[in-house]
C-alpha cells in the first residue's frame, strides 16, 4: 500500500493513503470479504450457501433486517415493494425524452433515479423510501430499454417476483423458470461487496443525513465508471472473438504478448478464485444446459482454463484467477440480456446493498470527512485584473 508520511506545522505526522487504500473507515455487519481465502460472507451466510437458494426479496430483507424473513414477513415485504413498482408519469415522460436523445442506459438510470420519489409524501419513513427506490429501479431500466427501442413499456405485474418482473418488463413476454432462477442467482451474488466505490459514495452522501434518493443517485454515478461497474462486456467479447476451443491459446497468447489484460481475470481484493465467479459459473452451466447453447458454456470453460494457465506463465506466482465479470457476462448473455444491460442490472441488485449500507450508517455512523494534503502555493499576492 503506498503511504507517505508528512508533517504539518512540524508536529504530529499525517499519514497519506492515496485512494484510502487499506484504510478501515467503517464497521459493517453486511459482508465480510477475505481476499486471500476467497471467502465472501453476506450477513452471516457464505455466498454459496445462500445465493442459489434465496429469492432476491429474501436477500434484501436479510441485509435490511439482519435475519431471514418468516413466510408472513416475506409476503408483507413483497407487498411493500410491489406497491411502488409502477413509475410516476413524470418519470416515464422524462425517460421518453432521454430515449429521444439516445443516451446510454446507465445515463437514463442516473437521470430517472432522481425523480423516483416524486409521488412520495415528504414525511414517508425510511423503509418506505427504501422499498420505493428498490422497487422502481428495474422498472426504470426496462421502461427505458423499451422506449429506446421504439417499444411500448410493459407494466409491472403485482403478482410476480422481483427477478421475474424485471425480465418480463424487459422482454415483453414471460421468462422461463431457468431464466428467472439465473437472474435471481445473479442479483443475489452481486448485491453486496463491502466498501467498493459506489457503496462508499452512498455512505458518504447519507452520512450528511440527506435523503436516500440522493445517496442512490450518487452511487449510480460511481458505478457507471468503467473502473467499477463497466467491465463484463469485454470478457464476453473475448469468448466470442475466440469462437472455437482450438483458437483459445493462440488468441489469448497474442493478447498477453501485446501486454493486453485478459478481461474477467485478476482482482484487487481476491488473490484466489473469486467466490462469486464459482456461484455464477454453476448458474450459467445450469442455464445453458436447460435453456440453450451448452457449446458456448463449454467454450467459456475452456477459455477460462487456458487463460489461467497462460496468466501463470506470464505472471508466475501472482495467481491471477477468474473474477466475477467473466461468468456474469456469460450468465446474463444466456438469460438473453444485451451487453449494455449488464451494468444497469448490476445497479438494480446493488441498490439493495446500497440501501442497507445507508440504513446501517444512519443508525450510528459519523459524518465522513477525510483530509487532503495541500500541494499548492501559500503566499500569493493579489494582482488587480487590469495588470494580470
Ligand atoms: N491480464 C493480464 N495481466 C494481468 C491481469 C489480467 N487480467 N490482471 C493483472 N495482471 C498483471 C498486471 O499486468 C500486473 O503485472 P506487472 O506487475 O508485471 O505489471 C500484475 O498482474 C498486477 O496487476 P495490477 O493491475 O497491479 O493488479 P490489481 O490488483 O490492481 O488489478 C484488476 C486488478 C484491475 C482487476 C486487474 O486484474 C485487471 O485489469 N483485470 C482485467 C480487467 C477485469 O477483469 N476487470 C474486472 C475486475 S472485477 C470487478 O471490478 C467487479
Amino acid at each position: 500500500m503506498p503511504t507517505k508520511t508528512i508533517t504539518t506545522n512540524g508536529t504530529a505526522p499525517d499519514n497519506y493513503y492515496p485512494g484510502l487504500e487499506g484504510i478501515i473507515a467503517e464497521e459493517t455487519r453486511l459482508s465480510l470479504i477475505d481476499g486471500l481465502k476467497g471467502k465472501l460472507i453476506i450477513a452471516g451466510f457464505p455466498l454459496e450457501e445462500i445465493a442459489e437458494r434465496a429469492s432476491f426479496e429474501e436477500m434484501v430483507y436479510l441485509l435490511w433486517h439482519d435475519r431471514l424473513p418468516t413466510a408472513a414477513e416475506l409476503t408483507d415485504f413483497q407487498t411493500s415493494i410491489r406497491q411502488f413498482q409502477t413509475l410516476p408519469d413524470a418519470t416515464v415522460q422524462l425517460l421518453q425524452a432521454v430515449a429521444e436523445a439516445n443516451k446510454p442506459v446507465m445515463d437514463a438510470l442516473r437521470i430517472g433515479a432522481g425523480t423516483l420519489d416524486i409521488d412520495l409524501p415528504v414525511n414517508a419513513g425510511i423503509e418506505e423510501r427504501a422499498a420505493l427506490l428498490l422497487a422502481r429501479m428495474p422498472t426504470v431500466v426496462a421502461t427505458y430499454w423499451r422506449l429506446r427501442h421504439g417499444q411500448a413499456p410493459v407494466q409491472p405485474n403485482p403478482e410476480a417476483g422481483f427477478a421475474e418482473n424485471y425480465l418480463a418488463m424487459l422482454f415483453g413476454e414471460e421468462p422461463s423458470p431457468s431464466q428467472i432462477r439465473g437472474m435471481e442467482t445473479y442479483l443475489n451474488t452481486v448485491i453486496e461487496h463491502g466498501l467498493n466505490a459506489s457503496t462508499f459514495s452512498a455512505r458518504v452522501i447519507i452520512a450528511t443525513q440527506t435523503d436516500l434518493t440522493s445517496a442512490i443517485v450518487g452511487a449510480i454515478g460511481a458505478l457507471k465508471g468503467p473502473l467499477h461497474g463497466g467491465a463484463p462486456g469485454p470478457a464476453l467479447d473475448t469468448v466470442f472473438e475466440i469462437g472455437t476451443p482450438e483458437r483459445a491459446e493462440s488468441v489469448l497468447r497474442e493478447k498477453l504478448e501485446r501486454s493486453e489484460r485478459l478481461m474477467g481475470f485478476g482482482h484487487r481484493v481476491y488473490k484466489v478464485y473469486d467466490p462469486r465467479a464459482a456461484v455464477l459459473s454453476r448458474a450459467a452451466q445450469r442455464l445453458f444446459e436447460e435453456d440453450g447453447d451448452s457449446e458456448l458454456y463449454l467454450l467459456a470453460q475452456h477459455v477460462e482454463e487456458v487463460a489461467i494457465k497462460l496468466l501463470e506463465e506470464a505472471k508466475p506466482g501472482r495467481n491471477l484467477q477468474t473474477n466475477v465479470e467473466f461468468y456474469t457476462a456469460l450468465l446474463l448473455h444466456g438469460i438473453g440480456l444485451d451487453t449494455e444491460l449488464f451494468t444497469p442490472t448490476f445497479a438494480i441488485s446493488r441498490t439493495g446493498g446500497w440501501l442497507a449500507h445507508c440504513m446501517e450508517h444512519l443508525a450510528g455512523g459519523r459524518l465522513i470527512r477525510p483530509k487532503a494534503r495541500y500541494t499548492g502555493d501559500q503566499n500569493r499576492a493579489w494582482v488587480p485584473i487590469a495588470v494580470r
